[in-house]
């Protein structure tokens, strides 16, 4: 391809951590690449410490502590933030915008919660907010929901789209260690952060999924809304009890069309069928299902973080701006009109709310795990409350002892969230119940 009349795309990148090196590791060596790759150069690279030792040769005079002046300079087009967190990413985005700079993000955090400002503010300005290394990082996804799979009516996004909690419960199911052990050990390997918050406790799932949301089901999702509970709780004997029953635990990120239209966006570990492609996804693997009419089920499967993954989607959305940018109108064209000037298959087109479903009004099937007196009529007395809310129950079993408290393990059907919390409150007054140390969804 003659780039001879390509115009030379100036880009700035706010961040050189793990992700910001990757980004410009490929971007330093084109060849065997996407040919557009060489209409991109490095204008200016933004970092907290200048001194800071890097994996990657700038010139001195590209790099600045300065960020500010990276998202006013009027010769960039293009602002890629792998800063990660809420400010200052947020406020340099929005100043990138109202400076007519398209941005490519792997902020999964800022775009979940600011997302409504940041797209709003985009589409007035008629530049991209690209974020394909915000999920599942290497693994494609985000523009297939915008492109390929836009045809078809969603039903259900599942997604294991958190490495470092897939990685635990994998050595959890492996080794049969204890949570507290196996994440001081990740931490130790660098698979989990110094603070695994965002991470054990589903929040970063939750992030991932509400933007998953967004695009299947086409509108905005109030981060708030979502509903994330991590693994923190999970222990050794519910791995094995999962094991027994043939199935293996995973947290899952959902986000599904219930009745009414509205729908359901969630994270919670979940018992998962050993039979289904989510459970042979491992370690600190990725995997998105996704459900549609009339398509059926795709799978998405790779590496969810990384430099180079992570990079492979920044640069991927990089060309496809660059790719615009080479055969748009004109930039005056832009100014006087736009949000039509915008490539309708990569621009934000909804700015309405999804309706989302309470957690009381969906199905499930549950897993409960009870410490009892070992005393006469406890199961019965289980039953009766179960029963006495509509909650039926597929398997009841005594297997063994805690200590001197017997343990029953009940698996229900498929019941109302709502009916079986209330079982569940009578359940707690019993004097014979000791304790419910685990309660998880089934797949
Ligand atoms: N902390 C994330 C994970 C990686 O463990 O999957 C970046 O999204």
């Amino acid at each position: 391809m003659n780039l001879k009349n390509k115009v030379v795309v100036k880009i700035g990148i706010l961040g050189l951590g793990t992700v910001g090196t990757g980004t410009v590791q490929i971007l330093q060596d084109p060849v065997g690449r996407h040919h557009l790759l060489q209409t991109l150069e490095i204008a200016r690279v933004g970092v907290r410490s200048i001194d800071k030792q890097r994996d990657v040769d700038l010139p001195l005079a590209l790099v600045t502590t300065d960020l500010d002046s990276i998202v006013t300079d009027p010769e960039i087009e293009i602002i890629v933030e792998v800063l990660g967190g809420i400010e200052p990413a947020r406020s340099l985005i929005l100043k990138a915008i109202e400076h007519g700079k398209h941005i490519v993000t792997a902020n999964k955090a800022v775009i979940a919660k600011f997302g409504d400002e940041i797209f709003t503010a985009a589409n007035r300005a008629g530049v991209y907010v690209m974020l394909e290394a915000a999920v599942g990082g290497g693994i494609p996804v985000i523009q297939p929901l915008k492109q390929s799979l836009g045809v078809n009516r969603i039903q259900r996004v599942t997604g294991i789209i958190n490495g470092t909690t897939n990685y635990i419960l994998t050595r959890m199911t492996v080794e049969g260690g204890e949570f507290d052990d196996i994440l001081a050990d990740a931490k130790n390997l660098g698979y989990a952060e110094a603070d695994p918050t965002a991470d054990v406790d589903g929040l970063d799932a939750g992030d991932k999924i509400a933007i998953l949301a967004s695009l299947a089901f086409g509108g905005r999702i109030k981060r708030d809304d979502v509903s994330c509970e991590g693994i923190r709780k999970i222990s050794a004997t519910d791995i094995a009890y999962a094991d027994k029953l043939n199935f293996v635990i995973k947290l899952l990120a959902i986000a599904e069309r219930v009745e009414d239209g509205a729908v359901s966006v969630r994270v919670h570990p979940t018992f998962v069928p050993k039979d289904r492609p989510l459970a042979t996804v491992n370690g600190v693997y990725n995997a998105i299902l996704i459900e549609g009419d009339p398509l059926g089920q795709v799978m998405l499967f790779g590496p969810g973080a990384g430099a180079g993954a992570t990079a492979s989607a920044i640069v991927s959305d990089l060309l496809a701006i660059v790719g615009v940018i080479q055969s748009k109108p004109s930039r005056e064209d832009v100014v006087n009109s736009p949000s039509t000037a915008l490539h309708p298959l990569l621009s934000c087109s909804h700015d309405g709310y999804i309706s989302i479903a309470p957690l009381a009004s969906l199905r499930s099937s549950f897993y409960v795990r009870f410490l009892c007196m070992d005393v006469p009529g406890v199961i019965g007395k289980l039953g009766t409350r179960f029963g006495a809310h509509n909650v039926s129950i597929e398997s009841i079993v005594q297997t063994g002892f805690q200590g001197d408290r017997a343990e029953i393990v009940v698996v229900t059907h498929d019941v109302s969230e709502g009916d079986f919390e209330s079982a569940l409150a009578e359940i707690r007054k019993l004097d014979s119940i000791a304790s419910i140390p685990s309660i998880i969804r089934v797949l």
